[in-house]
């Protein structure tokens, strides 16, 4: 274990040093996207470097394991585009999302189809485009399989149960072992094709030592099959993988307990693949939001009925909100607030407590209800970091405000010679892709730093 935290100390120091560089290089693209370009619609700034060295440290990290990509967390055709480049596989739970992994350039034998419920119509769509791989986790679901697409190859999802996480899935996901082995035996029954385990510990999963306890659970499964005449040949080890800058600490305990389970369980030459499917930790800190003050109102203290006293609050309306980009569970994610002021702006003016509205008119619509900020004016911007993960995705359009638009860049221009982020050449370096050709296109076109209207996606 003292080996994890002086790697990790390392890591962390080395991790914040490159924070500083970005964030300011982060700043420095938004305030000329604004520059020229100063409309009203919220807007990302998507940083691509960060995805390269996110995918080069997993490799590092965990280089057994294949990271299939969940794109329910950030479905951008672009973030796609670049991941099949570099070789990234994906996770699909509908046919909208295999729709955009194929769009993007993946192959049907690049996806698994990792919803345990699928309607027939998606079911069938998976079928004729040969997307063959997916999960299930009860009976009624092997027989639709059956009836539907009997050559698919399955992978059985277990529960982890009493795993603290943001959001876990235990509840709503897997099966028990005992009902596992019932559901191989019904598998065996209708002559389906059973290929291995998957779990998923919880999104933001907060207990680094889950993974080797389900590793653990999947290892007696994988038994248990072997007893049935199964031959199993894949293990899925999930999501759950955190994203948000500052967060290696965590990430790096993970690793350590994942790959010691694997050692201990799934060592290498046993034949079993290994793979997982990170959406938080690859697409979380690659996306930085810009927001607009719109409005702005001081409240006034106020007893209410029930003698509750409001403390007076400086209330910002923004136009990105809970319909938007800040939709259910955000705050769990990791993002961080900047305003957009110079040093002598942050300095001079008071700070004051302040509640960020969002831009719709419902009253449930707000980002933050209470933090201290420097005061700002209409007109002016507020920045959250840590953007990428569940929150482009899940906007609604509602009271018909604009989604942001993106702004991609790679990598963010270093604020001085000395500080130079690592090189291009370095972040690719054993990522071991052999779709570096297309990579380079997309280099190209999101090296051009010039904010028109092409470099302003919609959606
Ligand atoms: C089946 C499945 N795989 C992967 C993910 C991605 O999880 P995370 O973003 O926590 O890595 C999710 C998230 O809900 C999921 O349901």
């Amino acid at each position: 274990m003292s080996i994890v935290m002086n790697e990790t100390k390392w890591n962390v120091r080395r991790e914040r040093k490159m924070s500083e560089v970005r964030n300011q290089a982060i700043m420095d693209v938004i305030k000329n996207c604004i520059s020229k370009k100063n409309n009203d619609i919220p807007f990302y700034v998507a940083d691509f470097s960060d995805v390269l060295y996110k995918c080069r440290y997993w490799k590092n990290k965990l280089p057994r394991v294949e990271p299939y990509y969940a794109v329910k967390c950030n479905s951008d055709p672009m973030l796609l585009s670049l991941l099949v480049s570099l070789g990234i596989r994906f996770d699909c739970a509908s046919k909208g999302e295999i729709d955009a992994a194929m769009a993007a350039g993946a192959e049907p034998s690049d996806i698994i189809y990792a919803h345990p419920f699928k309607s027939n119509t998606f079911l069938r769509y998976a079928a004729s485009v040969n997307v063959d791989l997916m999960t299930f986790d009860c009976e009624q679901e092997l027989v639709k399989i059956k009836r539907v697409f009997p050559q698919a190859r399955l992978v059985i999802r277990i529960s982890i149960p009493n795993v603290p996480a943001a959001f876990p899935l235990s509840n709503k996901f897997g099966c028990t072992l005992k009902q596992a082995q019932k559901l191989l035996v019904l598998a065996q029954n209708l002559d389906l094709n059973v290929v291995g385990v998957s779990f998923h510990v919880g999104s933001l999963c907060e207990q680094p030592f889950a993974y080797a306890k389900a590793i653990g659970m999947a290892k007696d499964l994988f038994d248990m099959a072997e007893d049935l005449g199964y031959h199993f040949t894949l293990l899925d080890i999930g999501g759950g993988f955190p994203g948000s800058t500052g967060s290696t600490d965590i990430f790096d305990k993970m690793c350590y307990y994942i790959n010691e389970a694997l050692d201990d369980h799934f060592p290498e030459g046993c034949g079993v693949r290994l793979i997982a499917e990170p959406g938080c930790y690859v697409a979380c800190s690659a996306y930085t939001l810009c927001t607009k003050v719109i409005g702005k109102k001081l409240s006034t203290d106020m007893d209410s009925d029930d003698g509750e006293i409001y403390k007076q609050q400086c209330f910002y309306y923004l136009n990105d909100g809970a319909y938007g980009s800040f939709g259910y569970g955000f705050e769990k994610y990791g993002y961080r607030i900047r305003p957009l002021l110079s040093k002598s702006q942050q300095a001079s003016r008071p700070i004051l407590r302040s509640k960020l509205w969002g831009a719709t008119c419902c009253s449930s619509d707000y980002i933050v209800e209470d933090c201290l900020l420097p005061e700002m004016e209409v007109g002016e911007y507020i920045v959250f970091d840590n953007m990428g993960a569940y929150t482009r995705s899940l906007t609604t359009g509602f009271n018909g405000f604009p989604m942001p638009m993106t702004h991609y860049v790679f990598p963010p221009q270093p604020i001085n010679k000395n500080d130079k982020l690592p090189p291009f050449e370095d972040y690719c370096k054993d990522l071991g892709s052999n779709k570096l050709k297309s990579f380079v296109k997309i280099q190209d076109y999101i090296c051009h730093d010039d904010s028109n209207d092409d470099l302003f996606r919609k959606g």
